[in-house]
């Protein structure tokens, strides 16, 4: 298995694991969310307003991966998009719709694009594995036109149950394996709140400034991690979460050993999170989730004194 240098602890996104891991993640996140975008009355206007000015829209992609989100956007949205995904990993293979192109780059580097040219900036479960996400922020407020959104989601890779009943008494191998796993990224040089709580982070960061970005929209419904639910649509969101939940053990299995965890202790614990996710009658796991939006506000930031 190829890695990607540290702080990066799972594999290239074009393997076929993960590519199948990202995409069951991603069928998960699209239902659970609504659409490709969240429903968000400042993202209709966006889009309203580009198509009202007759210009295209531009999106850019953050951790693009196996490019499904850029293409399914540019193929939804047609003419009225222009969809750029950015990597670090190579470019995903196959077609692409022709309003839709990806870059290759590192954005721990910065982002190679002009002062305010996108209208919406998307992060999916990829800025936790940047170096100095505040230093990313800035410069993704710096490619944002005045007004252009940004959306970050992410999970806390931690369990909840139904009515705040305890994970750890009812979930124990569930809880070990995720600790594990924050091992493992430890080991991979990402640091525990990110890893934890990269959602809350951006948040708090937006947040701190209403100068430069608007107050945050948090969209933060837990997502069911197995199909326990009685409910159609939670049924199927947790069924799609379900293939990447069990696809974890081998995607962080590397990063996991590397923190010092015996091989054997690392299997039992990845069987016990197997088996909990499987009992649908008894465990109704879920995991944190929030979807953050933000614009930014027209100001410019002011120069250094001379
Ligand atoms: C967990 S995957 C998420 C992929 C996609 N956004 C999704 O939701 O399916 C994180 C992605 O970020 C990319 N990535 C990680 N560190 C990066 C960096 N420093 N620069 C650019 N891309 C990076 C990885 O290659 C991977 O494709």
């Amino acid at each position: 298995m190829h890695h990607i240098s540290p702080p990066y602890p799972l594999p290239q996104p074009f393997e076929h694991n993960e590519l199948e891991r990202l995409r069951a993640q991603h069928l998960a996140v699209k239902l659970h969310i609504g659409g490709l975008l969240p429903p968000s009355a400042s993202i209709q206007s966006i889009l309203e307003h580009a198509k009202d000015a007759g210009r295209k829209l531009r999106v850019l992609e953050l951790g693009s991966g196996s490019g499904v989100w850029a293409k399914e956007l540019s193929t939804e949205l047609g003419e009225a998009v222009e969809v750029v995904g950015i990597d670090k990993a190579l470019s995903p293979s196959g077609d692409s719709p022709a309003n839709c192109s990806f870059v290759q780059h590192d954005i721990n580097h910065g982002l190679p694009f002009a002062n305010d040219y996108f209208d919406i900036v998307h992060d999916s479960f990829t800025i936790w594995a940047v170096e100095e996400f505040h230093i990313l922020v800035d410069d993704i407020r710096r490619v944002l036109r005045p007004g252009g959104i940004f959306i970050s989601i992410d999970v806390v890779l931690e369990v909840l149950l139904e009515e705040g009943k305890e994970a750890r008494g009812i979930a124990p191998g569930s809880v070990r394996f995720l600790e594990m796993l924050k091992a493992g990224a430890l080991a991979s040089g990402v640091t525990l709140n990110r890893f934890t709580g990269m959602s809350t982070l951006v948040r708090d960061y937006l947040a701190l400034d209403d100068f430069l970005w608007s107050p945050p929209e948090v969209l933060n419904e837990p997502i069911p991690c197995s199909p326990w639910s009685s409910d159609p649509k939670m049924k199927e969101i947790g069924s799609f979460w379900f293939k990447n939940a069990s696809a974890l053990p081998l995607a962080f299995k590397e990063g996991v050993l590397r923190s010092g965890i015996s091989e054997e202790e690392y299997s039992e614990a990845s069987d016990a999170w197997l088996r909990e996710l499987s009992d649908v009658e008894n465990i109704h796991l879920m995991h944190p989730f929030a979807c953050v939006i933000s614009s930014k506000r027209s100001h410019q930031l002011a120069s250094p004194l001379p």
